[in-house]
């Protein structure tokens, strides 16, 4: 049996289902990118996780190669870190598969995701809908990844995942000391939830979240989005009537003034202090330009830069099908471990 190596691993993933937008952009793929300077990373487009809830398949084909563009516009190095394609590489649905036997209905069942997602129609949600975290948990530990960058939304389902490693280095103790694992197989993952865009909320309503999802487009700020588009949708923006407090503590009971700063905050890469020193008291009229402006300055090149890439999908399929091979690298040798530790016969 081969040993896996313990050391830093950064795993993440993005679904390809439409309208990638400024929570998206802010609360992962920035952390994405940031990441890749000190640590070994893979960046996977999560196909499998799309058709939890039915998808066009020619959408789904373009969406794919739709994020796969939007991660190499926002400065992803393809040739540094993996970037590929999550139904390239079986061992996540295998993994998923053993971890479906380990994972515990009463977990699935406390998921607030899927209860969302399910809505009041349940009983007609996908298996796949229930069993979406077991899967989720099968991509991270498929790679012995050790940090997970998401935005808030997603800390529950790095939970399960936790919990799922701990339970199989538990219920397998016997043959992963056999095999020489002494501090277990696989690692507890850790979610790295930071800054000030960990929960970007819709712009026209501060108590939801932003979503590729929601039926009005003027709820999200795409990154595919103009600047005309942009600026229309910050000066429509739901705000309240006073102007902007000169502090956090400020914004408090003031959801749609917090996600605003919030925002800002994010894109000018500073923090939520720094912004009111800047626009304390001032009415959100002008603050509502900067940030339009701003807004456009980081987004409007990204937007411009995908549209390239996606004129080109041979160059992006290739990307994708190198990054899937260099991810079985990786993985295949964990998934044998994995195997062997279960008892399953392999050839
Ligand atoms: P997904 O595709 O819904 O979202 C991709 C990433 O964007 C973050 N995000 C947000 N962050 C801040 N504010 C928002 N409004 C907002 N909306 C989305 C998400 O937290 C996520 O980080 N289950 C995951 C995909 C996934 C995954 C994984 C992530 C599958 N396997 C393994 C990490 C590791 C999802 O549905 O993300």
């Amino acid at each position: 049996m081969q040993k896996a190596k313990t050391r830093t691993r950064v795993f993440s993933g993005v679904q390809p289902t439409g309208n990638l937008h400024l929570g998206n952009y802010l609360g992962a793929i920035t952390k994405f990118v940031a990441l890749q300077e000190e640590h070994d990373c893979l960046y996977c487009v999560v196909d499998l996780h799309a058709i939890t809830v039915f998808q066009d398949p020619d959408a789904l084909t373009k969406n794919t190669r739709e994020v796969t563009a939007a991660f190499i516009a926002s400065g992803i190095d393809p040739a540094r870190h993996i970037v590929f394609n999550q139904s390239q590489v079986s061992g996540h649905a295998e993994l998923a598969w053993i971890f479906n036997c380990v994972a515990r209905l009463g977990w699935l069942n406390r998921m607030t995701q899927f209860k969302e997602k399910a809505g009041k129609d349940r009983e007609n949600a996908s298996a796949g809908l229930y069993v979406y975290p077991n899967l989720m948990a099968a991509d991270i530990l498929l790679y012995h990844a050790t940090h997970v960058p998401v935005g808030d939304d997603q800390k529950q389902h790095l939970e399960l995942a936790r919990d799922i490693a701990q339970k199989f280095n538990n219920d397998f103790a016997a043959t992963i000391a056999r095999a020489g694992y002494p501090g277990g197989f696989f690692p507890l993952p850790e979610p790295l939830i930071t800054g000030p865009a960990t929960r970007v909320m819709s712009l026209r309503d501060g108590m939801r979240k932003m979503s590729k999802s929601d039926e009005s487009d003027m709820t999200r700020i795409n990154l595919t989005d103009d600047e005309d588009a942009i600026a229309k949708k910050i000066k429509k923006a739901k705000t309240d009537p006073e102007p902007l407090p000169s502090e956090v503590k400020g914004l408090e009971a003031r959801p749609e003034a917090d996600n605003l700063v919030g925002i800002y905050a994010g894109l000018a890469d500073t923090s939520k202090e720094t912004v009111l020193r800047e626009f304390g008291n001032a009415p959100f009229s002008r603050f509502k330009e900067a940030l339009a402006e701003l807004a456009a300055a980081r987004l409007t090149p990204i937007g411009k830069e995908m549209r390239r890439l996606m004129a080109d999908p041979v160059e992006i399929d290739r990307i994708l099908a190198e990054g899937a091979r260099r991810a079985h690298a990786i993985a295949d040798p964990i998934l044998a471990a994995t195997k062997d530790i279960v008892g399953l016969i392999r050839s």
